[in-house]
């Protein structure tokens, strides 16, 4: 027996206990615990095996950590393949989360009995895998074909209640899952129960698996896992026996094991949970919040309001004028009623979000008991330093002043405070409602409990917290300044936005960098354009057909028009016939003959600019590891996760080749091709972006 599963012999039951913190993820020595579990128990003559585990949850799947290493037997597959082939009565108790691997042993158990909180699914394709221990077989047996392809490729797990209804489970019963499963195992046999494996019940239904494979790729922009473990199922529909399915679906689980897009998914999985624990904040203690002042009522400042309002606190909106304050409370009101809608509050929480917990004001005077303080007003430094400095006014001491600010620099807002200690930035993206995204910008002078609040209110918001340093955008701004720059290069030297766009949602992204440009609003870079433009260096290609639609009026969505042109009531748009004009009039006059780019070297192009600036990012320490540009551009930017990040897609293609195309790209251009020394400096030692990961975690 290993230590991670503990034996006893209670009357006929033997009792198999895991115990393997915090999670009870199925490895190595739990699976070799199980399998000599199963063992002893036939050997000492018990009639029936319970299956549970101690702590917080039955078994949460396999151990993630194991993947790409080398299986260790006894492997997953044959465990539940044996499990169900015992003579005994096999029933697992389940309790927290049974997921993955944990359902699949569930499911090659005879019995299955639950809590009414525990939830369970097949979430292995959000890790880049199929179900591969016989869940893809199994569950379309008991629940039927439709209900286990929704669960399989969806990965959505379900609470107990449902999977009761759906036949997944036989039971729920309040208690101890240890209490609730000696005593259903003892009924079992009491009654004289049969010993039943899922394996010998009849295959499920087939449907038309064909239309359903495209319908899945399409939807994950490119991500095979849902469409592949699709044709696992169709295998348990379709195969001549249940062995020859499962024969089918290590075929698949393998193909999916070995591929980069599994890395990819891996790599999110634990960069999301590395994201936020910065050594730096061991043991420092934030500061606690309860009033939150937001300064600000467009946009912005109301998708602030809103998440934290949702998460608890109580909010004060400042505003220039009583109208505006009133405007303020629509948007967030609005904001409220579609959490009503999707059913995250009630009608009556929605009565007490914006009647109570939400305070109106237009007096500074207003937010001296606030805790924290965030400004979400017009981008301009001269209006920021006004609010600063009233905020240093009437603020009580120790209240932490947060600015929102995109670009700008945190260090010199700070100084015009009295507490620079105690000024930060905290970068949400819009909506902030729903963006995961949010950048905690750390100032020279900020102090490290103001810093642990920041991550501490990113969790409250139920956000993706990334620390970041101070330079004009940040970490992602910044990266996205330049493969925005480098797609307006292409554009000069023969591409089209509309052929960039489609070669980037190919790549995965959810939109081209030119429809997302519609989206945010073109007036917003025009603006940033300016604010650089007697800084830039003269040998920088800067293009003026983006400055043209602007002077024009055309600001995308919002007016309607940018590089698509929006018809009322349709969704997406259609390119904007007087952009083509613009280009080439462009072109003409910096004297350039157009040539053609292949979608490969458009993508190529892009990630090369992306993965080139972020080791600058992670070079100069704006961002302390690669894992934090990677969550960045996942959860801001729409960065497809299958393929991990900017750093970790370049760990996969390899470094040499990536540096090796931007010194070709700098024979063109040398100035904006400038190699980043981190990148130069890996590819001379042989290392990686995850090498530094794991050294700074
Ligand atoms: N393997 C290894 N480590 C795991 C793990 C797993 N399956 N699941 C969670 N962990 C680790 C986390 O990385 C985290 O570690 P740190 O504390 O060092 O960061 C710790 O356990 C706690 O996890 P969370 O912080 O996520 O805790 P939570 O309470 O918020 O969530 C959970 C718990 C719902 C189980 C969540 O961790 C989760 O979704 N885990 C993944 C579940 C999963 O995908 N299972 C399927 C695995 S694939 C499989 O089983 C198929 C197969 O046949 C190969």
């Amino acid at each position: 027996m290993s230590n991670a599963i503990k034996y006893e012999k209670i009357g006929d039951i033997a009792v198999l206990t895991a115990q393997n913190p915090p999670v009870n993820a199925l490895g190595f020595d739990v699976r070799k615990g199980l399998l000599a579990g199963i063992q002893q128990a036939e050997d000492d003559g018990a009639k029936a095996v319970l299956i549970y585990g101690d702590g917080r949850t039955y078994f949460a799947g396999a151990d993630i950590r194991e993947f790409g290493k080398p299986m260790l037997d006894p492997g997953l597959p044959d465990l539940c393949n044996r499990i169900e082939a015992s003579p005994l009565i096999v029933v697992s108790s389940m309790h927290g989360t049974a997921l993955g691997g944990g359902l699949e042993v569930a499911l090659s158990s005879h019995y299955r009995i639950a809590v009414p909180s525990a939830k369970m699914g097949l979430p292995e394709v959000h890790l880049g895998i199929l179900p591969g221990a016989g869940g893809t077989q199994r569950l379309p047996r008991v629940a039927g074909t439709e209900a286990a392809l929704d669960m399989i490729t969806s990965g959505r797990p379900i609470k107990a209640g449902e999977a009761l209804e759906k036949g997944i489970i036989d039971r729920v019963t309040e208690g101890e899952p240890r209490e609730i499963g000696l005593a259903y195992a003892q009924e079992l046999l009491d009654a004289g129960a049969a010993r039943r494996a899922v394996g010998d019940m009849p295959a499920p239904e087939a449907i038309d698996f064909d239309a359903r494979y495209e319908t899945l790729l399409k939807k994950g922009r490119g991500q095979l896992s849902p469409a592949t473990a699709m044709r696992a199922v169709q295998a348990a529909c379709e195969a001549d026996s249940f062995e020859a399915g499962i024969k089918r679906e290590r075929e698949l689980f393998m193909e999916l094991m070995n591929s980069d897009q599994r890395q990819g998914m891996v790599h999110a999985f634990f960069s999301e949970r590395a994201v936020s624990k910065l050594p730096e904040l061991k043991g420092v203690a934030p500061r606690a919040l309860a009033d939150i002042g937001v300064i600000g009522g467009g946009t912005m400042g109301a998708g602030i309001a809103t998440a934290a309002l949702l998460s608890g606190l109580s909010v004060t909106m400042l505003e220039m004028t009583d109208e505006a304050a009133a405007a303020a409370k629509g948007r967030i009101a609005g904001n409220l009623q579609g959490a009503v809608k999707r059913g995250k509050i009630s009608a009556d929480q929605f009565e007490a979000l914006t009647n109570q917990s939400l305070t109106l004001a237009t007096d500074y005077t207003s937010l001296a008991n606030a805790d924290l303080v965030m400004e979400a007003v017009f981008e301009e430094m001269s209006v920021k330093k006004i609010v600063f400095t009233q905020l240093d006014e009437v603020c009580k001491p120790g209240a932490i002043l947060a600015t929102n600010t995109s670009y700008l620099d945190v260090n010199e807002i700070a100084a015009c405070t009295k507490r620079p200690e105690e000024v930060i930035g905290l970068h949400f993206f819009s909506p902030a409602h729903v963006m995961k995204l949010l950048e905690v910008v750390v100032a020279d002078k900020t102090s490290i409990d103001v810093v642990a609040t920041g991550f501490a209110l990113g969790k409250m918001l139920n956000k993706i917290s990334v620390r970041a340093g101070v330079c004009d955008g940040f970490i992602g701004n910044r990266i996205l300044s330049t493969y925005r720059a480098c797609a307006d290069h292409m554009i000069l030297d023969g591409a089209s936005p509309y052929q960039i766009d489609k070669a980037l949602t190919g790549f995965g992204f959810a939109m081209g960098p030119f429809a997302v440009a519609d989206l945010a609003g073109l007036d917003i870079g025009w603006a940033s354009r300016k604010r650089l433009s007697p800084t830039r260096d003269a040998r920088e290609r800067v293009p003026s057909f983006p400055d043209k639609l602007c002077e024009d009026g055309h600001f995308g969505q919002k007016t309607g028009k940018g590089y698509y042109v929006y018809e009322a009531g349709k969704r997406g748009g259609t390119p904007n016939p007087d952009v083509p004009a613009l280009i080439e009039a462009n072109r003409a006059e910096l004297e350039i003959a157009p040539r053609d780019f292949t979608d490969e070297e458009i993508t190529r192009r892009y990630m090369c600019a992306m993965v080139n600036e972020a080791a600058k990012v992670v070079g100069e320490g704006i961002a302390q590891r690669p894992l934090d540009v990677d969550m960045t551009l996942l959860f801001g930017y729409g960065f497809p996760r299958y393929r991990g990040g900017p750093l970790k897609w370049a760990d996969i293609e390899g470094l040499d080749g990536i540096l090796a195309d931007i010194m070709a790209y700098a024979k063109e251009d040398d100035y904006f091709w400038q190699p980043a020394p981190l990148l130069q400096q890996l590819v001379a030692d042989g290392s990686t972006f995850d090498d530094l990961n794991r050294e700074n975690s």
